[in-house]
């Protein structure tokens, strides 16, 4: 019997208009671009402003705007919306719902999905998932997170990294061995203290003391979260090339989350890849946690070819990690 894989077939990504370059950032708080371009490798970042849209829902909506543009996809056909997503645009009441009913999937059912800055990954395996039961012919997969509206930008150790961003892709059934191959998922409790947001949870509801001490920001003790991020993102990109057998030369393309230019190079000399196969937009985009990897493959879609095998990999709070190996299925005349 044929085996059935996920395929990305279609993908699409916003980012809101507003740039909060590193100069302005100096005027902020006490930094200087020159400390974050070489401790980051960022230059600015999109902010989500009031007046062109709020909530996460927003940044998502637009982006699978941006995808049925580009791809020609029917709304209607869509049967299931995953949002990964560290934002929802309110604690209870999934974003994901708002997201398929604002863009006419009046038949898929939907739900939000959060692993921090590998919610994408985690989203993306559990979307392939349904595909591969047979169940489901279309899953749209979002990757959406207004981090503006969980910073604290008097706290230069968190406001100069993050930003705002939205990409999204839609899998389908494949026949031909394209999609997604294999996957690594994993994830250690014990992090959890070096990246949190400490109210608002079960453990302290908000009030105004929580308020007051601004316990409802991102805290990320960044030196602890560094170390972490920089063994287990390699670790498990090695991992997945050598379980299938691919050589540096076998891979065209790394996709690597976006969270310091600095761990995206250490896992690519890993592999062995050289700095022409990695996808970058940190540059200008941030850490836009969820958003960072289908925003390269938004940025990336014109270079890709079908058969391309690309190695996706990320960290993120929790902690959480992944690195997850799919053969790209969209010819390039789209
Ligand atoms: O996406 C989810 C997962 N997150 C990550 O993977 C982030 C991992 N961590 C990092 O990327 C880095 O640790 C940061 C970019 C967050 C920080 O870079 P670092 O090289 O690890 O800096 P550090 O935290 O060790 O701080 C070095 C110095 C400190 O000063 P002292 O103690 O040496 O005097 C900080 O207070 O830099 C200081 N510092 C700053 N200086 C200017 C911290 N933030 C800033 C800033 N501007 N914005």
């Amino acid at each position: 019997m044929t085996q059935v894989k996920a395929a990305i077939t279609a993908v699409g990504g916003f980012v809101p208009e507003f740039r909060l370059t590193n100069k302005v950032l100096e005027g902020m708080v006490d930094t200087t671009d020159d400390w974050i371009t070489t401790r980051t490798g960022i230059k600015e970042r999109r902010l989500l402003k009031k007046e062109e849209g709020s909530g996460t829902s927003y940044l998502a909506v637009k982006a699978v705007e941006n995808m049925v543009e580009r791809y020609g996809v029917d709304t209607s056909d869509i049967e299931m919306v995953i949002v990964a997503t560290a934002t929802p645009d309110m604690p209870v009441a999934a974003t994901a719902c708002k997201v398929a009913t604002d863009i006419g999937a009046k038949n898929a059912f939907g739900y939000d999905l959060m692993a921090a800055c590998s919610s994408f990954i985690y989203a993306l395996s559990t979307g392939s998932k349904y595909i591969q039961s047979g169940q489901y012919k279309k899953v749209l997969v979002v990757g959406a997170d207004q981090m503006s509206s969980i910073i604290d930008y008097t706290d230069r150790t968190t406001c100069v990294i993050f930003g705002d961003g939205a990409g999204c892709v839609l899998l389908e059934p494949n026949t031909e061995g394209l999609g997604i191959q294999d996957e690594i998922l994993r994830s250690d409790g014990s992090g959890r203290e070096y990246l949190k947001i400490d109210a608002g949870g079960s453990i302290l509801p908000a009030s105004a003391e929580t308020v007051a001490t601004n316990a409802h920001y991102v805290k990320q003790e960044g030196r602890q979260v560094f170390k972490f991020a920089v063994t287990n993102m390699a670790d498990v990109s090695e991992q997945i090339m050598k379980r299938n057998n691919l050589s540096s030369d076998d891979v065209q393309w790394l996709v690597p989350h976006q969270a310091n230019l600095r761990i995206i190079d250490a896992t690519a000399n890993r592999m062995g890849l050289d700095k022409e196969k990695v996808m970058i937009n940190i540059t200008r985009y941030g850490n836009t946690t969820s958003g960072t990897l289908p925003l390269c493959l938004y940025d990336y879609q014109d270079q890709l070819k079908k058969g391309d095998n690309i190695v996706f990999a990320a960290f993120g709070g929790g902690f959480t990690w992944g690195s997850l190996y799919l053969k790209w299925a969209i010819d390039p005349k789209n």
